[in-house]
């Protein structure tokens, strides 16, 4: 069960560097950056990583000045993280769904709303709106075709992404992304998305 967190502390158990795992951070944190920046977000906001396994996006938004709590609800991976980056991020255990901490200035998401079961998706969006501020940027990177079946991670098209997000975001940009880490070249896109 995806929606458990044994179910992914079993995954950092098991292998010491998940699949899913870069050892460092995606280029796209560059790409969102050099987006969203533009389109207003402040920078050096505060700003949080939903399931940021061993950390490696959060400490890399950290060196450039943002202010970053990285959120993860397996213990193996917030253990990870404060082992590789110390206490430069804020780590916290806990559920995204049910976690009442924030409101941030922005979310940095990256490998996990397509983590999540497809059936949670419009709740996963309501809880990204909770955690923000006003007017609080959502930044995603997503896929829109994965290798293997039955995920995760979860393929999602850009038009339905577009649709659920706009339940409660203004949309900002939406479009593939074009400096993905070379084994996921050619499958992601992004999202720089505005609470309504
Ligand atoms: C595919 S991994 C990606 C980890 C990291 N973002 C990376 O790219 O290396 C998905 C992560 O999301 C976490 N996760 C899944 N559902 C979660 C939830 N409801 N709340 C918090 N973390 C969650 C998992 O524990 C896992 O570490």
């Amino acid at each position: 069960m995806t929606t458990h967190p044994d179910y992914w502390n079993q995954l950092y158990q098991e292998e010491t560097r998940p699949g899913w795992d870069m050892d460092r951070a995606t280029p796209l944190v560059q790409e969102l950056l050099g987006l969203a920046l533009p389109l207003g977000l402040r920078p050096g906001c505060g700003l949080v990583v939903p399931g940021c396994g061993y950390g490696h996006d959060a400490a890399e938004l950290e060196g450039q000045g943002y202010a970053v709590t990285g959120l993860d609800f397996a213990p193996l991976a917030i253990h990870g993280a404060m082992h590789r980056y110390g206490d430069r991020v804020t780590w916290t255990q806990g559920d995204w769904f049910t976690t009442k901490l924030g409101p941030w200035e922005a979310i940095f998401d990256h490998t996990c709303f397509v983590a999540m079961d497809p059936v949670r998706r419009p709740a996963y969006v309501d809880a990204c709106a909770e955690h923000l501020q006003p007017g609080g940027f959502w930044l995603a990177a997503l896929f829109h075709q994965v290798k293997g079946e039955g995920g995760p991670p979860h393929a999602i098209p850009m038009a339905e992404m577009r649709r659920l997000a706009e339940a409660r975001f203004e949309v900002l940009h939406l479009a593939a992304a074009t400096e993905s880490h070379p084994r996921r070249a050619g499958r992601e896109y992004l999202l720089v998305a505005r609470k309504r």
